[in-house]
């Protein structure tokens, strides 16, 4: 993905959307499947990797440590054999968030890993307490000196660990460090996200023996070593939940292909409760906003309720909606910000804390507003296509952080999106 900081989208909104688009592999899926390869000395080849600049930079880190990683026209391949270094640049670290998970498989690996407190979204105080506390529980010494943290182990053992929240890449870089470790682990309380039992599926096929994928505990015997293997990466349940959300607030219809449904529960069953008609079958989802929305209530919490990711985007259809919305973000702590500039579109949305009250339906009109992070950067868009006349985003590298090509995707349903 090449990106600008210079990118802006020009939006004449106000017309409704309709038509047919596809969904990209998963963000999140591919960044931890990604890490999962410094795992093994072995080739992994993944397909359907979204081509978006966190894959980018993730791909980078494995570079920076010795990683070899080629792209074919339809997989890529990444081989760890030549891992000659543990030790993660601050460049590096603060780029995303998602650096964090070198930390796992290098001391699983080579028994020290060097990294800097990640970056990633501001999005609110995001602490990294629980991947410290589980890998000490695995025989880890773990040191951090202002924002340098360092890792040590002469030999990993497995322990019974309990998350305090269940974390995504928490889990993610415990079951990393298990996975080798020398006898069973068990984590209770571990996240359930779709994104993570990918990548439970995919270490299973790399060798390693874990059980309880799905549930809320997990239970990993060490293995001595993981082998190469490939794997389909699976779609983007948040691109997939953008895009309904875009077609269903400028009150349009349209089909969205290659979707895994079973993984958008929480968000199909609040369409239905706000009186969209949705159709979902395995692979692709109908919707149909030309009723009269009705206002409804969210909680975005880890999954399988709403996910946060979805918070933003959920609050522009809102405005659309007949009534009071109330959403509560229970995940993280800022996520909020892009309210102000929604109000200065004709929005009423008020904030109390966690919760935002949203007054609709409201007329939006064109604004000149910055994409704050990933998924504001999305709302923003919906917001523009609802709105009557043009609107301006700015700021468009962190929206290319998550969504491959959106404006494409959103051309194919008749969006007057421009990139400049
Ligand atoms: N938390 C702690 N201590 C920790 C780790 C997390 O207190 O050690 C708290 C956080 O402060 C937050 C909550 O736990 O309040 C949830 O954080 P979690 O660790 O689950 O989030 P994450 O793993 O940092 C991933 C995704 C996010 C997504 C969340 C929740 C990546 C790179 N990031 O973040 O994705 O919102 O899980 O599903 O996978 C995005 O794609 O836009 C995005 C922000």
């Amino acid at each position: 993905m090449t990106n600008s900081h210079t990118d802006i989208f020009t939006i004449n909104g106000g017309y409704m959307l309709s038509g047919k688009t596809e969904v990209n592999g998963s963000k999140n899926a591919a960044l931890y499947a990604i890490a999962a390869a410094l795992l093994t000395n072995e080739k992994i080849r993944y397909y359907n990797i979204p081509d978006i600049s966190d894959i980018d930079d993730m791909l980078d880190i494995l570079k920076s440590l010795g990683a070899n990683v080629s792209y074919n026209n339809d997989y890529l391949e990444i081989n760890a054999n030549s891992i000659d270094g543990t030790s993660l640049s601050k460049e590096l670290s603060i780029k995303i968030r998602a650096s964090i998970l070198v930390l796992g498989p290098l001391i699983a690996r080579f028994g020290e890993a060097e990294c800097f407190l990640p970056g990633g979204d501001a999005i609110g105080n995001r602490p990294i307490d629980i991947h410290i506390a589980g890998l000490m529980k695995l025989g880890t010494k773990v040191n951090v000196n202002q924002d340098k943290l360092i890792a040590k182990s002469t030999q990993l053992s497995g322990s019974k660990i309990v998350l305090d929240y269940p974390s995504v890449l928490g889990t993610i870089n415990l079951v990393f460090a298990a996975v080798l470790a020398n006898g069973t682990t068990i984590i209770t309380n571990v996240a359930t996200e779709p994104e993570v039992t990918m990548l439970l599926d995919l270490l299973i096929l790399m060798g390693a023996n874990i059980t309880g994928s799905g549930s809320q505990t997990l239970t990993i015997i060490g293995v001595k070593r993981l082998f190469g293997t490939e794997l389909r990466i699976i779609p983007d349940r948040i691109e997939a939940g953008t895009l309904m959300m875009a077609i269903a607030a400028t009150r349009g219809t349209g089909t969205i292909f290659n979707v895994c449904s079973e993984h958008m529960s929480a968000v199909i069953e609040k369409f239905k409760d706000a009186n969209i008609i949705v159709m979902d079958y395995d692979n692709s989802i109908m919707i149909d906003a030309s009723n009269t929305i009705k206002s409804v209530n969210v909680q975005s919490v880890p999954y399988p309720g709403f996910p946060t990711d979805l918070q933003a985007p959920m609050a522009i259809l809102l405005t659309q909606a007949d009534g009071t919305s109330i959403i509560h973000e229970r995940v993280f702590d800022n996520r909020m910000l892009y309210i102000n500039e929604i109000n200065l579109m004709g929005a009423n949305i008020k904030i109390d804390k966690q919760k935002i009250f949203i007054d609709g339906p409201k007329k939006l009109h064109g604004g000149s507003i910055k994409a704050l992070d990933v998924r504001a950067g999305a709302a923003a868009i919906i917001a523009g296509l609802a709105a009557e006349g043009e609107t301006i985003i700015s700021d468009l590298f962190h929206l290319d952080r998550g969504y491959g090509k959106i404006e494409d995707q959103l051309k194919h349903l008749g969006a007057k999106i421009l990139r400049k």
